[in-house]
């Protein structure tokens, strides 16, 4: 099987965020920065640390659903090729790699993301699984270039994992999933992660380690966006906040000022006072209801949902409807 480390370009991928729209977001009385920019190569670092604190059980429950059902899952889709939109880090993919070769020596394993560092470090995850892996990386936004992308004859299965649909809107997410929806084909399938409403001291502690991970992933963000725009943000001037609205049943995870601030921009200077707070992420959690809307309005039906035995997480095999 051909092993290639080339990497497809699938559009012309527009990255580009201007420094105006930045100055904007951060002129509003809401202030935010976009969410982006906490995963440049410390950030992503710094994620699989939080994955591993005691706190964030997101990545231990969602890869001991995937140990205890991969089998189950491979042979209800019968995938012969796996699709992987945010390929992260490829650890948790591993094991339904291995399932689906122990079917059928033949299988096919995509990696599809923005980021070219991320879907190098894919392919040397899985690069020496098996000489029957045919790996392909294409490099492009899984928003907008899905329908680029080629055909096959192959059952996909499509992964979506980690819960990053919980940082998406609602709008979002469903233009992100009927766009999946619309390019699954009669024997394709979307396995989706999902992480649940529980009580909500778990869900807050998870956002806020005591060793402190979080917070420096959080704080990351100002680093990134100060050297992509040549500004002058210091981080020590801000604290972590990562609280649970109840209304909304997300995490919104901010950065608050300890001080009054003036942050020197090319554009036009930054005025920040003391108290006030940047969104920087949300992460959704979802109930069963509030889910099935979002896949009734996606065009997508549950075909089978695996979940842990706290039901703190699930994983969703769907179809086309
Ligand atoms: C990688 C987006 C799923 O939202 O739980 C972890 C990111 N942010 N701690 C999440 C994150 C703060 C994580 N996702």
């Amino acid at each position: 099987m051909s092993h290639t480390h080339d990497i497809q370009q699938i559009s012309k991928v527009d990255d580009s965020f201007s420094l105006k729209e930045l100055n904007l977001m951060l002129k509003k009385k809401n202030k935010s920065i976009p969410t982006k920019f906490l995963y440049d190569d410390l950030g992503s670092k710094l994620f699989e640390e939080i994955s591993n604190t005691k706190e964030y059980y997101l990545t231990r429950t969602e890869k001991k659903i995937l140990n205890k059902y991969s089998s189950k899952i491979i042979n209800e889709s019968g995938a012969r090729e796996l699709l992987e939109l945010g390929s992260g880090s490829s650890k948790k993919t591993k094991l339904l790699i291995l399932e689906a070769l122990k079917v059928e020596n033949n299988i096919t394993y995509v990696s599809f993301d923005i980021s070219e560092k991320a879907l190098k470090m894919s392919y040397e995850e899985l690069k020496n699984i098996s000489s029957n892996l045919n790996i392909k990386l294409v490099k492009g936004d899984f928003i907008n270039d899905l329908e680029k992308l080629d055909h096959t004859d192959k059952p996909r299965l499509y992964l979506f994992l980690g819960s990053t649909l919980g940082n998406f809107n609602n709008e979002t997410a469903i233009k992100f999933l009927s766009n999946i929806s619309k390019k699954m084909k009669k024997n394709d399938f979307l396995l989706l992660g999902v992480d649940k409403i529980k009580n909500k001291e778990i869900i807050k502690a998870a956002y806020n380690d005591q060793a402190g991970i979080t917070e420096k992933f959080n704080k990351n963000i100002l680093n990134v966006i100060n050297k992509e725009y040549d500004l002058n943000f210091n981080p020590k001037m801000f604290r972590h906040v990562a609280e649970f609205n109840e209304d909304k049943n997300q995490i919104e995870m901010y950065l608050k000022a300890i001080s009054d601030q003036k942050i020197n921009s090319h554009i036009e200077n930054i005025k920040i006072n003391l108290g006030e707070k940047i969104l920087t992420e949300i992460s959704r959690k979802f109930s069963d209801s509030s889910i099935d809307e979002i896949f009734q309005n996606s065009g997508l039906e549950t075909v089978h949902d695996f979940k842990d035995e706290r039901n703190y997480y699930s994983l969703y095999l769907l179809k086309s409807s």
